[in-house]
């Protein structure tokens, strides 16, 4: 910062000096708090959600470093990266019990328009974030650029899948769940890295802290700082493979209760995550399934798939599950169900994508058995879902995955064991970020016998980058070698295209 931007500084009134607006001098008191990023999400077409969260030492205690004070802290927004055309800012109160965490929500932007934004907080100075507007509800705006992942468990690799999809400045990012993991590996076996703390996430501070560690990370910061994000949490926030009321696992021993632990993992990813204050958790639940339009491009419908389970599922690994026929059985519950037909009715975009986190396509061997965590073990609950949209007229219906740390292509078929049961739909599940290592080179496409609808399969860490128009969606699953190792390049394992009003994969 130069001396000039120091002087002409004048707190409360950095309004209209533009470029120098968030100048200042750095107080004594605090060391560097924006040791975390910056982040954004949620875009509507006159504004969007702006994220930071103060924490000087980011690790300790679980208050970042932060002493019990409020802190305020500017933000403002550009139309350029330099901050010379500012046209919007203000300031908000951090506070203490919120872990120092800020949701700005802008409004009184452009539609479909490109913006920066930045922070400052006791005279120091947040990087940067670029981020966007969606287009106004009447119009397509431009082709959306948008990239989707999931999954990323820090000790099993670095985040070079968050750095390339930041390089490939989309206009969207969706992480579809698994954002932290709430254990560690085994210390005995190799990984390229190492959660500071190796006990299991159970209270507030122990997930304030693994969402510290992760987001000191530069590449997970270079991907938010990229792109406005679109998230939804799957079970590792909270604990592997829980189900509504329901704990798949009982280790750790939990003194305060499962419905405690629950807040406490709520209240972090709230705290963590460019969300409204819509999803502000209320004691141990949190309103996380939401619809965000893209003007007549596309809807994205994001799900939980957590919250709501009617029932227990069946549990871990690949399994036959003699309950899953029962109608009464729903993966997001009834009332998201609803939710979900009463959108497709609304018909608003070209493209209906619902961003959500199992395995939604049949998967099951002749026997039936499958892995009972995800939509197979709701086959009822898929059903009214698929037939939903068929009814309501749905032309382009795309379910975006995660989960499973594969990428697979999927076409979907109202009748999954009839070869002649027409398309009615398409899944695209991304691979992870960095979970399960390394991946390896794959030839065909494993579950297939029983279930042609299943065409691609890969083992390599990666994304989905899918490019949006009018007449089609372009898709490219896109992978890197190693996440052992640093800086691995990037490729394309294999390209699709979904055509308006023709479900299905097809060759580019
Ligand atoms: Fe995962």
């Amino acid at each position: 910062m130069s001396k000039l931007n120091r002087r002409t500084f004048v707190f409360g009134t950095a309004v209209t000096v533009g470029a120098v607006a968030l100048g200042g001098r750095a107080s004594a008191a605090l060391a560097y708090p924006f040791k975390l990023g910056v982040a954004s999400g949620d875009p509507l077409p006159d504004g969007v959600v702006l994220w930071t969260r103060l924490a000087p030492d980011p690790l300790k205690n679980g208050n970042g470093g932060m002493p019990t004070t409020s802190t305020a802290v500017d933000w403002e927004v550009a139309t350029d990266d330099k901050f010379a055309n500012v046209v919007r800012n203000g300031r908000v109160t951090a506070v203490y019990a919120d872990a120092h965490s800020v949701h700005v929500e802008v409004n009184g932007l452009q539609p479909d328009y490109e913006y920066y934004y930045r922070f400052r907080a006791e005279g120091h100075i947040s990087p940067v974030g670029r981020t966007r507007t969606a287009p106004a509800f009447d119009t397509f705006g431009r082709d959306l650029l948008m990239a989707f992942t999931s999954c990323a468990h820090y000790e099993d690799g670095f985040y070079t899948v968050y750095r390339r999809m930041a390089e490939e400045r989309p206009g969207l990012i969706l992480h579809l769940g698994d954002y932290i993991y709430e254990t560690s590996n085994k210390a005995e076996d190799p990984r390229p890295r190492r959660h500071a703390d190796k006990a299991e996430l159970v209270d507030l501070g122990d997930y304030r802290r693994r969402y510290a560690e992760y987001k000191m990370d530069s590449d997970l910061q270079a991907a938010h700082a990229a792109a406005p994000w679109l998230v939804v949490p799957d079970d590792h926030e909270v604990e592997n493979n829980y189900a509504g009321d329901h704990r798949a696992n009982d280790n750790p021993s939990l003194p305060n209760g499962w419905a405690k632990r629950r807040e406490d993992a709520y209240k972090a990813y709230y705290e963590n995550m460019p969300l409204r204050g819509g999803a502000k958790p209320n004691g141990h639940k949190i309103q996380l399934y939401r619809r965000v339009r893209w003007g007549r491009l596309a809807t994205f419908h994001m799900l939980d798939t957590r919250q709501y389970r009617s029932d227990q599922a069946c549990g871990d690994g690949w399994k036959y599950c003699p309950e899953a026929g029962d109608p009464a059985r729903s993966l997001p519950g009834i009332a998201q169900e609803n939710w979900l037909l009463d959108g497709f009715a609304q018909r608003q975009g070209t493209w209906d994508l619902i961003g959500q986190q199992v395995f939604f396509a049949r998967r099951a061997d002749a026997n039936g058995a499958s892995g009972m965590d995800g939509w197979d073990g709701y086959p009822a609950s898929r059903d009214r879902i698929q037939k939903g949209w068929v009814q309501r007229g749905v032309r382009n219906p795309v379910v975006l995955t995660g989960d499973v740390h594969r990428a697979w292509a999927n076409e979907l078929k109202v009748d999954f064991t009839n070869p002649a049961s027409p398309v009615v739909g398409t899944e695209l599940v991304t691979s992870s970020v960095s979970s399960g290592g390394n991946g390896a080179d794959t030839t065909g496409v494993p579950d297939q016998a029983g279930n042609p609808h299943l065409k691609f399969y890969s083992q390599h860490r990666g994304y989905v980058r899918a490019k949006l128009s009018q007449t089609k969606m372009d898709v490219d699953f896109r992978a890197v070698k190693k996440v052992t190792v640093r800086g691995e390049p990037v490729t394309t394992l294999r390209s699709y295209v979904v055509e308006e009003g023709r479900p299905g994969l097809q060759a580019p």
